[in-house]
């Protein structure tokens, strides 16, 4: 009896033992897939990144200009391509600049360039007037910039969390609610934060699930803000919003650029957006076809002035 009892204790529970584990079988293949990929990641060499020559050499403080000269790009793994066709512009400090035109024309490929995220395959980009793009370290120069790309990333976390993650501060640091608040107000996101019963310890939920697309929009123009840069870039940073919640974004961006030296360079489908500009290029195929004030392009009554008459909705005038 004795015999049969611990026989059957043993193998009923190891059993079970057993089988407990194995229903995590399938993680045992993600885990290893997993770490095999950090593995493959971490050794991955960064083709632009801090060397020992470009170390020291950053951008002159709160002075940027940019000078395009005949920039031509493919993508490394489409290098037949030609997604830029020798693009020439200057952006002088202080400027609003939009990049406009059809869908696959170039212009986040334009944004991705100014973040240097890829080197021009020819041509260069001059900063200051004085060096070349690819001479200076990427960390230094991207530590003034602040990107609000096509698709923004929440990470998940409370809002609080989501907006600090715009400074370089060390984790044991936190930033100041009054410093939170202001880019908040700035990105017109303080209201609906507000009326959170969490306020900015909402939690946004994996990739900003909790949050509807324009506020999620808001968030992450308040995280660029936070950062007080001197080059923005918004890459159609605010399509997902109605107008009215666009203008007030606008006007905080507009008095940032003006009383700051800012450039704001922004990429918009929805021409109300951009109307305030500067000065507007047009991209078509991978060129810039027109460029100057809203007022000059419809004048001249080309690409633009057809874009505009395509976006009315109030019929004849
Ligand atoms: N990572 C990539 N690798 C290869 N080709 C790419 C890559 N990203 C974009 N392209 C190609 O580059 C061209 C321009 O893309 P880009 O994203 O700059 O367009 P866009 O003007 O921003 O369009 P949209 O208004 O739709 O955002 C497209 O034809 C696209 O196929
Ligand atoms: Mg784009």
């Amino acid at each position: 009896m004795y015999q049969l009892m611990v026989s059957f204790m043993g193998v009923y529970f190891s059993g079970q033992g057993a089988g407990q584990m194995f229903s995590f079988a399938s993680s045992f293949t993600k885990a290893t897939q997993a770490a095999n990929y950090y593995f493959w990641l971490s050794e991955l060499e960064p083709t632009i990144q801090e060397t020992d020559s470009n170390k020291e050499k950053g951008p002159a403080k709160d002075c940027h200009s940019y000078d395009f000269k005949n920039v031509q790009f493919s993508y490394p793994l489409a290098p037949d391509n030609r997604v830029l066709k020798g693009v020439s512009l200057t952006i002088e400090r202080g400027e609003f600049v939009a990049f406009i035109g059809a869908s696959g024309c170039g212009k986040s490929t334009m944004i991705s360039l100014l973040e240097r995220f890829y080197d021009p395959t020819s041509g260069s980009i001059i900063i200051d007037s004085a060096a070349s793009l690819t001479s200076i370290n990427p960390l230094l120069y991207r530590s003034n910039i602040a990107l609000v790309q096509q698709e923004p990333t929440l990470f998940p976390g409370s809002i609080r969390e989501n907006i600090s993650l715009g400074i370089d501060i060390s984790v044991s640091e936190t930033v100041s609610d009054s410093v939170i608040e202001e880019a908040c107000r700035g990105a017109n996101a303080w209201d609906f934060i507000c009326s959170m019963p969490d306020g900015l310890n909402t939690q946004s939920g994996a990739s900003g699930s909790q949050l509807s697309g324009g506020q999620r929009q808001r968030i992450a123009i308040a995280r660029a803000l936070v950062r007080k840069p001197n080059v923005i870039l918004l890459d159609e940073a605010t399509s997902a919003l109605d107008t009215e919640s666009e203008r007030v974004i606008q006007a905080s961006l507009m008095e940032a650029a003006s009383t700051g030296d800012r450039i704001t360079i922004a990429v918009a489908h929805r021409l109300s957006t951009v109307r305030e500009a500067n000065r507007i290029f047009v991209f078509y195929n991978g060129r810039i076809v027109e460029a100057g004030t809203h007022s000059e392009l419809i004048e001249k009554d080309g690409m633009y002035a057809k874009m505009c008459e395509a976006q009315r909705l109030d019929g004849d005038p």
